[in-house]
């Protein structure tokens, strides 16, 4: 009898949740329409299309606002996947996810421009804007005026200086650095098999060195071996003998950010994936073939040694972006700041009243990562949403003040003043918003061979782990982190078509 019911109510659930599925589908492609956007409203700036502003956008209440969005890149990238698009085992596209997607589902319209923003004049308000695509309008027009602006325009990559980084390394931070990345995968691999190759050249075309041992370059290098192990030996036995991958870090161990047993996990299974891991070596020069690297021995002794390569990853974490840089110049409270834009506990940029930071170009004393990015953008769109809301009953309290003074009889008065008690009591409330206190959940990474590490914040402690187990887990976390069901489909749709099919090693 107990089996019977088990079975209908799983049956229920599986056509609940379908429909769940299904109605979520529905909903995502039939928006209702929107409100204009009121220009009589402030305008809200907020720049870039990225954890920060995205998370900003999905619970800001669009109708208290004139938003204008400005980012040269049209979609949200989720980016704890793009490693995996390095080798196929994901498509690009599946992590991808259109602004206008979910612009379209806000109660007011927004409006979008695709486009950088080459500089922030502070004093005038004013934003100014390039559009670096392709295709070009016949417009010049490139102010925006802003009452409000959120900058979230994250960090681009650090080359700290280093010759030869820009002209011959492969970066990982956008969609095309992963297309890049497996072209040149690709093209390695089929040039070192090239007829008449010489045994010297052949080992350096498979040679795959990733400089940076933080967890971009830690995951990209787990992924590049996974692809070695399962498809590209298979497929090309040629290669077999010579494809390796060296992992360069100046530090004397990769992961810092992690426990040391799961450090000391990673670095056990490198090993085991035969990955090498260079620790304690700095990277000084690149040219087109080999670096050049300084290592510290044993004995303390430092020696310089040139190591070649096919492919080479620059992971060395972030830098400034020059319209970051520019607003820290004109602003005197921000000229000691090296890192980006240092805010205040409401995340508003020091020295300025009406610009706000989020995610990799503020500091705020976090990591910059895509849970911190996350956090900062909801509690701006809570900040926002309140500040609305205080000049509504504000607005109402002068104008009942006004009826108030003007009431004929004694009964109005008092009812009046019945309201604005009222009033003031729900402005109070709105008012107590405390100031942003980040909640850590956690750092996850995956080391390749089926395997993850994780840092898990549990209650009051940590909780540390690694393994296969780990990865199942880090693979579900992610999955739910996706943006949209669209998403999470695609995305679990690659996994099992690389499961089954292997990964595609076609070149393009
Ligand atoms: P971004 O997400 O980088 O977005 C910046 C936005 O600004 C983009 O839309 C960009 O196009 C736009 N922009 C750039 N220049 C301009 C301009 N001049 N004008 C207007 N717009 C501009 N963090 C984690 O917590 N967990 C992970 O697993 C994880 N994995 C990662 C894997 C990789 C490969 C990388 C590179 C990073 C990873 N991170 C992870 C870090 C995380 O991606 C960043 O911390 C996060 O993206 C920061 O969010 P952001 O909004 O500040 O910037
Ligand atoms: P990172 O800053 O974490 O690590 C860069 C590493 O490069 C450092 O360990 C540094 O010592 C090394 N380095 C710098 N210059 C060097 C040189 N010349 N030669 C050799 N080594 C050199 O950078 P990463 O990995 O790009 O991460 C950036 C941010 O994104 C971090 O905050 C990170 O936590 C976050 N992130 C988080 C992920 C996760 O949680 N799974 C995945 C990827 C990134």
């Amino acid at each position: 009898f107990a089996l019977k019911w088990l079975w209908r109510l799983t049956y229920l659930s599986a056509i609940a949740g379908t429909g769940w599925v299904a109605y979520g589908i529905y909903e995502s492609r039939h928006p209702a329409d929107q409100a204009d956007p009121d220009s009589n409203k402030k305008t809200l700036v907020i720049l870039g299309t990225g954890w920060g502003s995205v998370s900003l956008l999905k619970k800001l209440d669009t109708e208290n606002y004139n938003v204008v969005i400005i980012s040269p890149r049209n979609y949200f990238l989720f980016t704890p996947l793009l490693p995996s698009c390095t080798t196929g085992t994901i498509e690009h596209r599946s992590i991808m996810e259109p602004v206008r997607n979910f612009l379209r589902h806000k109660k007011a319209a927004v409006t979008f421009y695709e486009a950088d923003a080459t500089k922030i004049d502070y004093e005038k308000k004013i934003v100014y804007i390039n559009d670096g695509s392709d295709v070009k309008g016949a417009t010049s027009s490139n102010e925006v005026p802003f009452d409000m602006l959120v900058v979230g325009v994250g960090a681009e990559n650090a080359t700290f200086g280093i010759p030869g980084v820009r002209e011959h390394a492969c970066f990982l931070k956008e969609v095309n650095d992963a297309q890049q990345i497996r072209k040149r995968i690709m093209d390695c691999c089929e040039t070192s098999t090239f007829k008449d190759q010489s045994p010297e050249e052949i080992k350096r075309l498979l040679h795959m060195v990733v400089v940076g041992g933080g967890p971009t370059g830690v995951e990209f290098a787990g992924e590049l071996q996974d692809f070695f192990s399962n498809d590209l030996k298979k497929w090309i036995p040629d290669i077999k003998e010579n494809f390796h991958v060296t992992l360069v870090e100046a530090l004397p161990n990769v992961l810092p950010m992690f426990s040391k047993q799961l450090i000391e996990y990673t670095e056990k299974t490198f090993k085991e994936e035969t990955i090498t891991i260079r620790t304690k070596t700095t990277v000084k020069n690149v040219t087109d073939k080999y670096i050049e690297a300084e290592s510290t021995g044993p004995d303390g002794k430092k020696v310089l040694e040139k190591i070649p390569y096919g492919l080479l990853v620059w992971a060395t974490g972030n830098a400034l972006r020059p319209v970051v840089k520019d607003l820290m110049s004109q602003i005197p409270a921000q000229k000691d700041s090296r890192r980006g834009l240092v805010v205040n506990e409401y995340l508003v940029v020091k020295g300025t009243e009406n610009i706000w930071a989020v995610g990799d170009c503020a500091i705020a004393n976090y990591a910059p990562t895509a849970q911190v990015a996350a956090q900062e953008g909801a509690f701006l769109a809570r900040l926002f949403n309140q500040m609305a809301r205080t000049e509504e009953i504000e607005m109402e309290l002068k104008h009942l003040s006004h009826v108030q003074e003007v009431a004929p009889s004694k009964e109005k008065r008092d009812e009046v003043f019945a309201q604005i008690k009222d009033l003031q009591r729900r402005l109070r409330r709105v008012k107590q918003m405390g100031p942003f206190e980040y909640s850590h959940q956690g750092s996850l990474a995956y080391i390749g061979s089926e395997k993850a590490v994780a840092d898990i914040s549990w209650l009051t402690g940590n909780f540390a782990t690694g393994g296969t187990l780990t990865y199942f887990f880090w693979r579900s976390a992610y999955l739910s982190m996706c943006f949209s069901t669209r998403n999470r489909i695609l995305v679990i749709v690659d996994w099992v078509k690389a499961k089954m099919f292997g990964r595609d090693v076609s070149r393009e």
